[in-house]
């Protein structure tokens, strides 16, 4: 069964170099540094940030979530700085499947480091474990590889192609759907399942 209280405290989670943990108003200024730049953007279904206002409107919503016990996303502290580098987090969860989707973006100057492969290996490890999830999605656009190469180091499953599933930034766009289930999950040693 899903753990209907997990979003009530949506904890930390520590891995070797990070730690996931909820936003905060004094987050604003790190989410801006690397939500304006459009590279970051690109392949999401958000816009670049245009000023600090923007920041604090999304992490407003994030607050929002929070309290709500609605899906919501981490965010993603680099332990040496104490700074917040990306989030990660559920779009949608499905009570009645005990499915989920997870999404995630990084700070550019992080990419290629295995640092968003540690976030969702942790996300996962707390999906199947603690919210007691079955089923759990991702998507990128095709034209997004290093995302896809994250769900397959994190022994997600390409399911398919889904053409023209997005409207994204005035094109509609192809996304390969990835899934993890927790009999795939299982089967994984707990040695594989806790690398970073
Ligand atoms: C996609 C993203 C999250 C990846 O995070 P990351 O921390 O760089 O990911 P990792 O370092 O764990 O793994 C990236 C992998 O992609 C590979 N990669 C990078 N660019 C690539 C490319 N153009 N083609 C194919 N593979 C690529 C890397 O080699 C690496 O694989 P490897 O470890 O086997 O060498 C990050 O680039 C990002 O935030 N992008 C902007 C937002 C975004 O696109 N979010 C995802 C929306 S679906």
């Amino acid at each position: 069964m899903l753990n209907a209280e997990f979003m009530t405290y949506m904890p930390d989670l520590r891995t070797a170099r990070l730690r996931l943990r909820k936003l905060t108003m004094r987050d604003a200024a790190d989410i801006f540094r690397y939500s304006r730049d459009p590279e970051v953007a690109r392949h999401v279904l958000w816009d670049p940030h245009h000023t600090i206002g923007e920041s604090r409107s999304y992490i407003r919503y994030m607050l929002r979530r929070y309290r709500a016990h609605e899906p919501a996303s981490w965010g993603i502290e680099w332990l040496d700085t104490g700074r917040v580098i990306g989030t990660i987090g559920f779009m949608w969860i499905q009570r009645d499947n005990n499915a989920a989707e997870v999404g995630y973006s990084l700070a550019r100057e992080y990419w290629n480091r295995g640092i968003m492969t540690e976030a969702l290996r942790a996300v996962l490890r707390y999906a199947f474990d603690d919210m007691g999830l079955n089923r759990v999605e991702a998507q990128h656009e095709t034209t997004n590889p290093a995302s896809g190469a994250v769900m397959r180091k994190c022994h997600m499953a390409k399911e398919g192609t889904l053409r023209g599933r997005l409207f994204n930034k005035g094109h509609y766009v192809d996304v390969d759907l990835y899934a993890i289930l927790r009999k795939d999950y299982n089967r994984m040693g707990s040695k594989r399942r806790s690398a970073t």
